[in-house]
């Protein structure tokens, strides 16, 4: 018989019960991890031969289900789909596997998903149409159509996107990149009838899009890649198309980009502070701006060069901007 080419290793591993432990802590195990030894084959043999109390969320082991995400040395993971060889590779052999959230940790790798949820049932996750009980031919829906859902069906609400957001960690009422994302998925359903109504609850302050930061760490975290942020974007593109972007300091910057790129054919990172906060706005960011000036980050706006392809790119603008924002 073949001999299984084997690896020890020692994996870390978070370790806590909310109903018996004081403080977490870690522990480690030694396993003997094959080439092809996924992480959740690391979490199954952990429960089966090291220690039966060890607790973790799986049911489908293919990726579907989305029960199974964990952090790997803090990089999201869906623990059916990342083999322990690729990590290794990123890591090298010292791996620590912690739940999602540790400071929302029921048991061990189980966390309380419950704001999750509440977040991602808020935006309406479902078709909302009037269906006729007893229709006489299919409600077809052109290919087209179906594109614009583009790949935001794909969500296995594992949520690696919302536990691995910075605006999340900072602001526990934003709705987050995963009830986001399904947000689009349904506005953009030409079946669906209740987009106004989701525009409306995506499109607050310190809640919905404009809260974003645009570091893409949820696009980097999903097993699906499913982009969330770029379905943000559209979010926000949607609020304009449908008159409902409102004057304030998050459109504003949004719609900044615009008159200075006109302007310039480049950005004026210093004008662009100046149209969305206005000039105290300007004041507060003087110390920063100093700072990107003395690393030649930024030019003072009497030195702000001109691209020297201005005329090419005011007319593009002028032929790709839709907005109806009113600046
Ligand atoms: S891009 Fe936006 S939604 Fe995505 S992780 Fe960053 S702040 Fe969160
Ligand atoms: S958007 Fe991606 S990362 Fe976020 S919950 Fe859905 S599948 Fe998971
Ligand atoms: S066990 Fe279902 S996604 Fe991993």
């Amino acid at each position: 018989m073949a001999k299984i080419d084997t690896k020890k290793m020692t994996f870390k591993v978070f370790r806590f019960n909310s109903e018996t432990d004081f403080l977490p802590y870690y522990k480690n195990y030694v396993l003997d991890v094959r080439p092809e030894d996924m992480v959740l084959d690391v979490l199954d043999r952990i429960k089966w031969e090291k220690d039966g109390t060890f607790s973790y969320r799986r049911s489908c082991r293919h990726g579907i289900c989305g029960s199974c995400a964990v952090k790997v040395n803090g990089k999201a993971t869906l623990a059916c789909k990342d083999r322990v060889s690729d990590l290794v590779e990123i890591f090298g052999e010292d791996l620590v596997i912690e739940p999602q959230d540790k400071g929302r940790t029921i048991k061990d790798m189980v966390i309380d998903k419950g704001t999750f949820w509440d977040k991602y049932n808020m935006v309406q996750p479902y078709l909302v149409a009037d269906i006729d009980e007893a229709p006489k031919a299919e409600n077809l829906v052109s290919i087209a159509e179906v594109e614009k859902i583009d790949e935001a069906d794909y969500c296995i609400q594992c949520g690696n996107c919302y536990y691995s957001c910075p605006s999340v960690n900072v602001n526990e009422g934003y709705l987050g990149p995963a009830a986001l994302a399904i947000a689009y998925r349904f506005n953009a359903d030409v079946r669906d009838n209740a987009s106004e109504e989701r525009l409306d609850i995506v499109n607050n302050l310190g809640t919905g899009i404009w809260d974003c930061v645009k570091c893409f760490e949820c696009a980097e975290a999903c097993p699906k890649e499913l982009d969330p942020i770029g379905k943000i974007t559209k979010l926000h593109l949607q609020t304009f198309d449908d008159d409902m972007a409102e004057n304030n300091v998050a459109t504003r910057h949004a719609y900044g980009f615009k008159p200075s790129i006109e302007k310039h054919g480049l950005l004026d990172e210093g004008e662009l502070v100046k149209y969305s906060e206005g000039i105290p706005g300007v004041l507060k960011h003087v110390p920063v701006a100093y700072k990107m000036w003395k690393k030649g980050k930024i030019v003072m706006p009497w030195k702000m060069p001109k691209s020297k392809n201005l005329d090419e790119i005011t007319k593009l603008v002028k032929i790709a901007s839709t907005t109806k924002f009113e600046d």
